[in-house]
């Protein structure tokens, strides 16, 4: 977690406004028991009274919660009003003015602590069209006063009627394009209750097909679609409802989940009377702790649990705070405040990177013990009593050096090493020399520095080396062009000599994330989706799953490199390939998708073997928690592509090059099966066609 404290909202229903109106009391009584803000209803019972008058035509209905249409919209055969209301309600439309006692909140100064409620009687989605449009004005005029009173945020209720989804997103958006800074958010429960016995109750074979409840989050998807992933739009997700099963939970943790809506029914009661939360309940919200949304207790007056009182509601959800800020790894520490942050890859051939770079890299914990561990294996291969010529190559500010300085002690029985540290960025040359007499008073190690580029610097024959040790890789594995100057490096080894790492591996899978979406897509140019980013992932819903029917895995691997290559390249006269094009390679990789969702890109990592058993992995089923130095590549897609439950993602991509430059290509399909045929129903553009937005220059 991010050290952040979580801000947890104290529901004040209307009835406790009804005996308190001011709202400064809520606030400070919330505060003393431990709350960051509150959340109330917007408008009062009385607002919603004078708008049915003005726009519901028959009373009998209101009282049988079937509204009715208005008396503009002139549809129903209903309409019982009379002449002078008619008359409020045309002039309500065009002024569209509160009555002080219609709402709850009228100073500036009792909002800094309020996110409100919208009322909830509002129709966005009625399947009368004239409520449709009456609510919607309704909306605009709460969303009007709440951008006067400079509310951050207004709520909306749930949307109700599936065949109206539209009219809804319609209104909201409408309402976004009204306000410059308000957040609007949609309650959306976490699960349709209908969906989840119906998957209960059926056979095995339907439950498998009905198994996915995805009702609301489709809803909610069609809502965020239609209004452009606004990023002003946001989830209060409702937890008043059953959780669907795990596989289904995941979808919500790639949505803008901006408050969590926890009724005091949703806990229960411990041995001891007290409100606790289930087991999965507790991990989901632990899990969406980390993105820091407002969690909104609501009834926690009710008396509903016979211990604690309605503090314990509050109490809890801090000790479970405190719980996960405890477990948070090595990298959720470092990486705070740089979730889900698009960076752009290093590119540490062309740059020469800076020593605040090189400080960052040598505070991972991992890494160099493995490349360590790794050289002192290699040591132990070779003859005791003798000594071995070690090429670092990318020797950065010297701590691959040291760790081979390290091994060799390790290792004993009189070995010894000579190390050429090869750096090509003159500044950390300098860090290199001061880091000479040091390494020189070594016993069992003697250390020559070589400026220039690993590819071109000339060794004669004796000058060669036994082990190479190089850490050139991105976090896609080859993205920083470790390919490419191994290659040229390799003239530097004896043959039969060892490169540590041995060979690489990149993976990839599909991702769901509509906050990386949003960020690239509103970056405003065309560029921004068109190429990879490193991220630190967080609000990511990997979509696909490992599929044994099929002998499909979760997270695929695209292709590998060897050092040295298996293969006899034809040189040039310095001893390097005479071209790149070896260095080509072409994925083409079908994924299963279990559940409906959206893809917005490709999530990318990478394996790396150094030497024996040693590996370095970001692999989301092996890496090592405590590493820090590679977050993972973000390939975006530069439209939200749809996936039905139970569909298929073919996803093709390319590692291309013409001997001055590295790029990527990358592209998606999606399938369905009918009748045990693949009909395809999507798929998007080709990204970064001929680098025409990206490139890794040679
Ligand atoms: C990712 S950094 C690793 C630095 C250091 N070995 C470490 O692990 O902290 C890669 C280093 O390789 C250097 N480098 C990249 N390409 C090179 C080349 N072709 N020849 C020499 N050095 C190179 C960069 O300047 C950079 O210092």
């Amino acid at each position: 977690m991010s050290g952040s404290r979580v801000p947890i909202a104290n529901h004040i229903s209307q009835e406790l406004l009804n005996k308190n109106p001011t709202i400064l009391d809520h606030v400070n009584d919330s505060f003393d028991l431990d709350y960051d803000a509150i959340t109330l209803p917007f408008t009062k019972p009385s607002w919603k009274a004078r708008w049915q008058r003005y726009c519901v035509a028959n009373e009998d209905d209101v009282k049988k919660g079937r509204a009715r249409s208005s008396y503009i919209a002139g549809k129903s055969e209903n309409v019982v009003q009379d002449r002078q209301t008619a008359k409020e309600a045309e002039v309500w439309r065009l002024t569209r003015v509160y009555d002080k006692g219609e709402v709850n909140v009228s100073k500036l100064d009792e909002c800094e602590s309020v996110v409100a409620f919208a009322s909830d009687w509002l129709e966005l989605d009625s399947p009368d069209e004239g409520i449709r449009f009456d609510s919607e004005m309704a909306l605009k005029q709460e969303v009007a006063y709440a951008s006067y009173l400079s509310l951050h945020t207004l709520i909306l209720p749930a949307p109700r009627n599936r065949k109206f989804i539209a009219d809804y997103a319609r209104s909201v958006m409408a309402a976004l394009d009204n306000t410059t800074y308000l957040q609007l958010s949609v309650v959306i429960p976490v699960s349709d209750p209908a969906e989840l016995e119906q998957s209960e109750t059926a056979s095995p074979a339907l439950s498998e097909f009905k198994g996915d409840p995805s009702s609301t989050w489709e809803a909610w998807d069609a809502i965020r679609t239609l209004c452009d992933y606004s990023p002003r739009l946001g989830l209060a997700l409702d937890l008043s409802q059953p959780l669907p099963p795990p596989s289904a939970l995941k979808r919500w943790s790639s949505e803008p989940t901006r408050q969590i809506i926890i009724p005091a029914n949703a806990f229960v009661g411990n041995a001891k009377g007290y409100p606790v939360l289930s087991k999965p309940c507790q991990e989901f919200i632990k899990e969406q702790m980390k993105t820091l949304p407002t969690i909104i207790l609501t009834e926690t007056f009710d008396g509903i649990h016979k211990s604690g009182g309605s503090k314990a509601y509050v109490q809890y959800l801090r000790y479970m705070e405190k719980q996960s800020s405890d477990s948070a790894t090595s990298v959720e520490n470092f990486a705070s405040g740089y979730m889900d942050w698009l960076q752009a890859p290093l590119q540490p051939l062309l740059d020469n990177l800076d020593s605040t770079t090189y400080e960052i890299f040598e505070k991972d914990p991992v890494k160099y013990q493995k490349y360590e561990q790794a050289a002192y294996l290699a040591l132990l291969d070779r003859e005791p009593n003798s000594l071995t010529r070690i090429a670092v190559v990318g020797a950065g500010r010297g701590p691959l050096v040291q760790g081979a300085i390290n091994a060799v002690d390790a290792a004993g029985e009189g070995r010894r090493i000579h190390i050429m540290a090869i750096e090509k960025n003159p500044n950390a040359c300098v860090t290199l020399q001061g880091r000479m007499d040091e390494w020189n008073e070594s016993k069992t190690a003697t250390v020559e520095l070589v400026f220039g580029d690993m590819r071109i610097i000339e060794l004669e024959e004796e000058q060669k080396n036994d082990i190479l040790i190089s850490e050139l890789l991105g976090s896609f594995g080859d993205n920083e062009l470790s390919p490419e100057c191994l290659d040229g490096a390799m003239r530097l080894l004896k043959p039969y000599g060892v490169s540590i790492p041995s060979y690489y591996t990149s993976y990839v899978a599909p991702l769901s994330s509509s906050k990386l979406y949003n960020e690239v897509m509103h970056m405003g140019d065309a560029k921004s989706a068109e190429m990879p980013y490193v991220v630190m992932f967080q609000a990511v819903n990997i979509l696909s799953s490992q599929d044994k029917e099929k002998n499909r895995k979760a997270v695929q691997q695209c292709w590998s490199y060897k050092h040295p290559s298996k293969y006899e390249f034809v040189m040039d006269r310095n001893g390097n390939p005479m071209s790149n094009y070896h260095n080509t390679r072409a994925a083409h990789l079908t994924f299963s998708i279990p559940h409906a969702g959206v893809l917005h890109g490709l999530a990318g990592y990478f394996e790396a073997h150094l030497y024996g058993n040693v590996w370095l992995s970001t692999h989301p089923e092996r890496y090592d928690q405590e590493m820090l130095s590679w977050f993972p590549i973000y390939f975006p897609i530069n439209m939200g592509v749809y996936l039905p439950t139970r569909s298929e993602v073919d996803v093709h991509l390319w590692r291309l090059t013409d001997n001055k430059k590295v790029w990527f290509e990358w592209s998606v399909e999606v399938f369905v099966i009918i009748d045990g045929n693949r009909v395809k129903i999507n798929q998007s553009k080709l990204h970064n066609h001929d680098a025409k937005h990206n490139r890794i220059e040679l």
